[in-house]
C-alpha cells in the first residue's frame, strides 16, 4: 500500500465487481438508445473507460475539462471550463460521468450547462458519492459507492494530481495535505 494512504476504502476487485454491475443496469436502462458519456476529466477516466466496457450497447465518448478546486480539498464553487465537448449532443441521451459527488455543484453546473444544449435527456452517474457533504439537492442517477466523509483518492481521484494511478480508492492520510 503507497505510504501515504491512511486506509484502503474500496479494493480493486471490489471496483471491477462494481463497474461490471452499473454496467449491466445501464444497457437495460439505455437500450435502444444513443448515448453519449459526457465524461469529466481527468478524474473519472478510469472509470469511465471501465463503464464504457461493461455496457453492451453503443456508446460514444465527449470529454470536458472543468476545475474549481484547485489543488484544495474544498470546492471552491466557482468553475472554468477549460475544453468542451466536440461533437453536438442535441437529441441524444447523455450520461454525464465523474469520479465522485461532493457538494454537488459540479454535476449541478455542468447538467445545467450541457441542458442548453438540447439533449433527449441527461443522467448522471458519480463512482463515489459521499453524501453527508451535500451543500446542493443534487443527487446522482446513479453511484458506485458510498463513501463516508474523508478526502479519498485513487482509481481516477486525486490530490493535487497525484494518486490517480492507485488500482483502490483509499483515505489519504491528512498529514499530506496539512503539508500544503
Ligand atoms: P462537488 O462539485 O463538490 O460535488 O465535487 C466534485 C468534485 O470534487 C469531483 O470532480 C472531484 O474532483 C472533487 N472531489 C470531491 N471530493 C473528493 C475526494 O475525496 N477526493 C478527490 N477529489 C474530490
Ligand atoms: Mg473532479
Amino acid at each position: 500500500m503507497n505510504e501515504d494512504i491512511k486506509k484502503i476504502l474500496v479494493t480493486k476487485e471490489q471496483i471491477q465487481k462494481r463497474v461490471q454491475e452499473l454496467g449491466k443496469q445501464l444497457t437495460k436502462d439505455y437500450a435502444g438508445k444513443n448515448v453519449v458519456m459526457v465524461v469529466l476529466l481527468k478524474g473519472a477516466a478510469h472509470f469511465a473507460t471501465d463503464l464504457s466496457e461493461a455496457m453492451d450497447i453503443p456508446v460514444r465518448m465527449e470529454f470536458m475539462v472543468v476545475s474549481s478546486y484547485g489543488d484544495s480539498t474544498q470546492t471552491s464553487g466557482c468553475m472554468i471550463i477549460r475544453l468542451d465537448i466536440q461533437d453536438d449532443i442535441a437529441g441524444k441521451d447523455v450520461l454525464l460521468v465523474d469520479d465522485i459527488i461532493d457538494s454537488g455543484l459540479t454535476f449541478a453546473n455542468i447538467k445545467k450547462m450541457l441542458l442548453a444544449k438540447h439533449p433527449a435527456s441527461i443522467k448522471t452517474v458519480a463512482l463515489c458519492d459521499k453524501k453527508a457533504r451535500r451543500t446542493t439537492g443534487f443527487n446522482a442517477d446513479y453511484s458506485g459507492f458510498q463513501i463516508p466523509d474523508e478526502f479519498v483518492v485513487g482509481y481516477g481521484l486525486d490530490y493535487a494530481g497525484e494518486y490517480r494511478n492507485l488500482p483502490y480508492i483509499g483515505i489519504l492520510k491528512p498529514s499530506v495535505y496539512a503539508r500544503a
